[in-house]
């Protein structure tokens, strides 16, 4: 697997031979923002990599619809989704940005790689076991519990053909997408060695920094949309002043040393990571910079470049989300660049596994 450190410098791609590497990613319409974790884990690498990758980036509402929903505003949400990958910037003319549902045949290929999934393998992860103990008992779908494998589709779907030569295909993520890119590899050598070489597969960029942004509150506890509290927790649309507030507002830890302790100091430690991602500045000088200086000059300044960060990324965003049309010929455009290459890849998979072809 794949360790990124910083953004720019993106995976090996390898001699500048044969077509551009691939990368796919999703992620789910299921908040009204993205938050700094899924910012600094997976988005600002998405961006990156398009300078070096033929990307396809997409909004997964299929994965949204596992848990109860409201149809409006997952609709809402979709489209608030786009509007901000586009306005962190995704580059629609570089990158196929869609959304999931435009292209069925990730449900198809779901089907398929379902068939080839033992139900142990599924009920191991880690993820559906939290997800449907929150979900209480008679709460949790059969469409949860297969998640992982729409996953599995969703990255399978855009593999390269596999052949001579170095084939690479990236997935980046954030560190708790680690098990759910196991199982995608699995599954595509599973399915390679039942029905013949198909699908290279994936290997998960998990930036070396911020695999895991924690809760400014909980700082032992990942920064997440279904489990954080407003306060532990800092979304990309948020305005400025209760942004600085909650910053100012994170818990640290007794002493006022700015050092990295990911054993003592966890909320020290995580606003550093933070801090070193966004500035580009190793922790180190950070460190050096603020020392014994206190809290309060650190968390300031490391407002500042939160604030400086996403305020653009807030104001592009409402840009785009007025005028729905331009948005929706945007994702349009998206789905039928992806579509092409789903199509490729589900009819030598229905061809691979036996179907019918439909004569034409
Ligand atoms: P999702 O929508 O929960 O999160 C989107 C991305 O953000 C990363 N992330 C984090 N990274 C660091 N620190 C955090 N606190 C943090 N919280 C979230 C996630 O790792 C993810 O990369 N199952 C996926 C969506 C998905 C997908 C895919 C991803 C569906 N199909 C195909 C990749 C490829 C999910 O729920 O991500």
């Amino acid at each position: 697997m794949s360790e990124a450190s910083t953004p720019s410098t993106g995976p090996s791609t390898g001699p500048s031979t044969g077509p551009a590497p691939r990368v796919l990613s999703g992620i789910q319409p299921t908040a009204d923002s993205f938050h700094l974790g899924n910012y600094l884990g997976a988005l600002r690498q998405w961006v990156a990599l398009q300078d070096t990758h033929q990307a396809f980036y997409c909004v997964v509402d299929l994965h949204a619809i596992t848990v109860e929903h409201d149809p409006e505003l997952l609709r809402r949400r979709t489209r608030v989704a786009a509007a901000q990958l586009l306005a962190m910037g995704v580059d629609p003319e570089r990158s196929a940005l869609f959304v999931q549902s435009h292209v069925p045949e990730h449900a198809e290929l779901a089907w398929v790689l379902g068939c080839l999934t033992g139900f142990g393998e599924a009920g191991r992860m880690t993820q559906f076991k939290d997800k449907s103990a929150k979900q209480g008992t008679g709460g949790t779908t059969v469409g949860l519990f297969t998640y992982p494998v729409l996953q599995a589709a969703d990255i399978l779907l855009y593999s390269p053909e596999p052949g001579p030569g170095e084939r690479t295909f990236h997935v980046p993520v954030g560190e708790d997408q680690r098990q759910h890119l196991e199982l995608t590899r699995t599954l595509a050598q599973r399915f390679n060695h039942r029905f013949g070489d198909t699908f290279v597969a994936p290997e998960a960029f998990i930036p070396a920094g911020a695999a895991k942004i924690t809760d400014l509150q909980e700082p032992t506890a990942k920064m997440s949309k279904s489990a954080s509290s407003p306060q532990g927790i800092i979304d990309v649309l948020e305005e400025p002043g209760p942004m600085r507030k909650k910053i100012m507002r994170a818990v640290t830890d007794t002493g006022t040393e700015v050092r990295y302790d990911e054993e003592n100091k966890a909320g020290v430690t995580n606003l550093l990571r933070i801090f070193s991602a966004l500035e580009g500045t190793p922790i180190a000088d950070l460190e050096a910079r603020y020392g014994d200086g206190g809290y309060g000059t650190f968390k300031k300044e490391l407002a500042a470049v939160v604030l400086d960060t996403f305020e653009p990324i807030r104001e592009r965003t409402a840009k785009l989300l007025a005028d729905e049309e331009r948005l929706d010929r945007v994702l349009a455009h998206g789905a039928e660049r992806a579509g092409a290459v789903a199509r490729r890849t589900m009819d030598v998979v229905r061809d691979r596994v036996g179907f019918v072809g439909r004569g034409h």
